[in-house]
């Protein structure tokens, strides 16, 4: 399937971020038609459309707009998760940006639909330059009538705040994301109440992600049949996927839904890197079970990934090669979840540090026999043990390496060093002499 443009297609203009270079490129429609339209007909075409969420889970859009109760007497609020710590996604990035006018049209189209007063862009702390090119677009939408009180005549007010975040990845959690924007440490919080009821000070509040937004303000201006155009009925649309990896490449591509991975690699990034054949691949972010070579011609949708053992997640497809070890990725991101646990909850927070130590001595030469029996089942004692989905996606790597690679690890046991055709990468050892990998604990907690 060839490439389709809606979310990108201002990508390539070099004024797309100003006001008078997005109004000229066909900005501002969507708002002028949601304003023209009932709010409540505007969330039942949305929920038509059957948009999925692109910030990871799936969850149909209009039907998570539709648990609002809009009759509370307190304003709901709509807020717009742009924590994107997910390792392999940068699509939220480019999108804030390349064109920053999209996702405030978004916003505006879909706080009219929810009768929203106020919404909060919740922006990764790292994320410098996307927050000085929404800050300047938020300045210019003030400044021209875009956004504040009555806005362009309408009747409608609307307000944008944008709140950095302190670089967490726990943040990108929906809940922890209240809590931190609420000003407290960002840790998960229970549910229910689910933050539909009770979310942003106790608020009605719907969360979404950027590129879920963003994509809601192009389907309140052209209607849901126009966007189910593109996909299979149960995964419309078109999807921003961020490829990364051992490709020639690496970058945003925006698909229909329904594309398969070899298109997308083949077509939009120029194949794998010279001399690389395709090894493994997570399909949507490093929390997504890893598939192989295998599974290149599956279709990037939800269910189709589903039914390969996978996820969709954010969309974020990460390509390795047969020069590059399972067992230093699966390594590689576990520290990355070790680092990133809020420390809630024991299985999570200790569960993520054990499994890291042994694979990092299989790693030194030092592997045992029962290792890997001990790393499948540490990873059952975290999965679904715990209080958030951090902690599932985090056994993703090690179950779905294990699952395709075992002979991998039983070769680096047996033989203390990668297989001779596998590179290892930069910190990587093949033998204990050879040890400079930095040692997160001495003493107590070292294997
Ligand atoms: C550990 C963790 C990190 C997450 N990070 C993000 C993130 O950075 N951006 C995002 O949109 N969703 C993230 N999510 C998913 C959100 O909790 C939530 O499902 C999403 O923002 C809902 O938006 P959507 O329905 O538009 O996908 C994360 C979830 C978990 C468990
Ligand atoms: S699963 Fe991990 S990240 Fe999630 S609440 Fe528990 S300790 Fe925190």
């Amino acid at each position: 399937m060839p490439q389709v443009k809606v979310l990108s297609k201002r990508y390539d203009e070099p004024d797309a971020h100003t006001l008078e270079g997005y109004t000229r490129l066909d900005g501002w429609k969507a708002m002028k038609r949601a304003f023209a339209q009932d709010p409540a007909v505007l969330r039942e075409v949305v929920k038509d459309s059957g948009l999925r969420g692109r910030g990871g889970a799936g969850f149909p859009t209009g039907l998570k707009w539709s648990f609002v109760p809009q009759d509370t007497g307190k304003p709901v609020y709509l807020v717009v998760n742009a924590d994107e710590s997910e390792p392999g996604t940068f699509k939220d990035r480019e999108l804030m940006e390349r064109d920053p006018f999209q996702l405030i049209e978004g916003i505006i189209c879909s706080a009219y639909a929810l009768n929203s007063p106020r919404s909060f862009i919740f922006i990764r702390g790292e994320y410098l330059f996307p927050g000085i090119r929404l800050e300047e677009a938020l300045a210019e939408a003030y400044a021209n009538n875009y956004l504040g009180e009555d806005i362009q005549g309408s009747g409608f007010s609307h307000h944008i705040t944008l709140h950095y975040g302190s670089g967490a990845y726990i943040c990108g959690e929906e809940t922890a994301l209240l809590e931190a924007l609420e000003g407290r440490r960002g840790q998960p919080r229970l549910r229910p109440p689910f933050p539909a009821v009770a979310g942003l000070y106790a608020c009605p509040t719907v969360i979404n992600n950027v590129e879920s937004i963003a994509a809601a303000g192009h389907i309140i201006e052209h209607g849901a049949n126009w966007w189910k155009q593109w996909g299979p009925e149960r995964s419309p649309g078109t999807k921003l996927f961020c490829v990364s990896g051992e490709v020639a490449r690496p970058g945003n591509y925006e698909f229909p839904m329904g594309t398969s991975c070899r298109e997308i690699v083949e077509e939009a990034c120029g194949g794998m890197l010279p001399g690389r054949n395709l090894k493994f691949w997570a399909p949507g972010g490093s929390s997504t079970p890893l598939l192989t070579d295998e599974h290149f011609d599956i279709p990037m949708d939800f269910d189709s990934i589903a039914e390969a053992g996978s996820l969709m997640g954010t969309g974020a497809m990460m390509m390795y090669s047969d020069k590059t070890s399972v067992v230093e990725a699966t390594l590689n991101w576990i520290r990355f979840y070790e680092h990133e646990s809020c420390g809630k909850c024991t299985p999570c927070r200790e569960g993520n540090f054990w499994v890291g130590q042994i694979l990092e001595r299989m790693l030194d030469g030092r592997g045992r026999p029962e290792d890997i029996d001990t790393l499948d089942e540490l990873a059952d004692n975290i999965f679904g043990r715990s209080f958030c989905a951090l902690a599932d996606g985090a056994t993703s790597p090690v179950k779905s390496s294990i699952k395709y690679f075992r002979d991998e690890y039983e070769y680096l046991i047996q033989r203390g060093r990668l297989p001779d055709h596998i590179t290892p990468h930069a910190g990587a050892i093949t033998d204990n002499a050879q040890s400079n990998r930095p040692k997160m604990m001495v003493g107590v907690g070292h294997v």
